[in-house]
């Protein structure tokens, strides 16, 4: 028998940077096999590299994949089955943030962030899932954001796909609770990560992405018969508006 099949596996989409990376980093410290994906390919090599040297007996898989390409998607998830043969944890992660109103924003960062934002996990979930279903175990996490419950003034349509897939965690839960698949939604506020690039306001006004992967393992490890089925949470001072 491989001894790497009963190693436990997490699927993230946008692995290198930011909430992505701190999962992956915490899963990888827990003794996964790490499958992820991004479009920075020097990125993804440098992690597969640095996870492979701490971690040498466990599997790691990264590939170019941009998500919102639906067709890549299903490429990206099929070859980490066909890697892994089965995915315990799918982490829905990679998003993009452009800020502005409807009626102001540039025509296009609607469908982009919809591809991106959307789109991405409803296809990679998709492909994912129903090998969770044949095994009667997985736990699929939806990063979604306090902007999935919160209209922001420069929201505009970062706003709308964040509600859209507050709307896919819950279809998905309910479709998935007696197929013995856990569904979690994340819903942080402001976390310092590259999406705030060039931003003058202090660290301190954020939370530390480690801060919502410790969350996300929090709520991997409990047992077989609990679902955590949202989790709020905003930096100490509240949002950033
Ligand atoms: N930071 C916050 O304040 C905050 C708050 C609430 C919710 N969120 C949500 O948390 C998630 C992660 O955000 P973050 O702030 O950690 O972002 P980030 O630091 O910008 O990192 C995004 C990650 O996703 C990858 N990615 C982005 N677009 C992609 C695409 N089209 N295809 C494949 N990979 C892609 C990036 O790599 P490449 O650039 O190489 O593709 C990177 O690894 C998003 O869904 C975001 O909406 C963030």
């Amino acid at each position: 028998m491989n001894p790497l099949k009963s190693i436990p596996t997490i699927l993230i989409s946008g692995c290198t940077k930011g909430i992505g990376l701190a999962i992956a980093k915490m899963f990888a410290a827990k003794g996964f096999n790490v499958a992820g994906c991004a479009r920075n390919p020097e990125e993804l090599k440098d992690l597969f590299t640095d996870f492979s040297m701490r971690y040498p007996h466990q599997k790691f898989f990264m590939e170019v994949c941009d998500v919102s390409n639906k067709e890549l998607i299903k490429v990206f998830a099929k070859d980490v089955l066909a890697e892994f043969g089965k995915v315990d944890v799918l982490v829905n992660n990679a998003g993009l943030f452009l800020p502005g109103s409807i009626l102001e924003e540039t025509e296009g960062d609607f469908e982009k962030q919809f591809l991106t934002n959307v789109s991405s996990a409803y296809h990679l979930t998709r492909v994912i899932a129903p090998s969770m279903v044949k095994n009667q175990i997985g736990h699929i996490f939806n990063i979604c954001s306090t902007a999935s419950i919160t209209a922001y003034s420069n929201g505009g349509s970062y706003c709308i796909s964040k509600h859209a897939m507050f709307g896919l965690n819950q279809v998905l839960r309910e479709e998935l609770k007696d197929k013995k698949v856990k569904v979690t939604a994340i819903l942080p506020g402001a976390t310092l990560t590259d999406s705030w690039s060039g931003t003058d306001l202090p660290e301190e006004r954020f939370m530390p992405a480690d801060d919502i992967a410790k969350l996300v393992f929090n709520a991997y490890e409990l047992s077989a018969q609990t679902n955590v089925e949202q989790i709020i949470v905003r930096p100490i001072l509240g949002d950033i508006n």
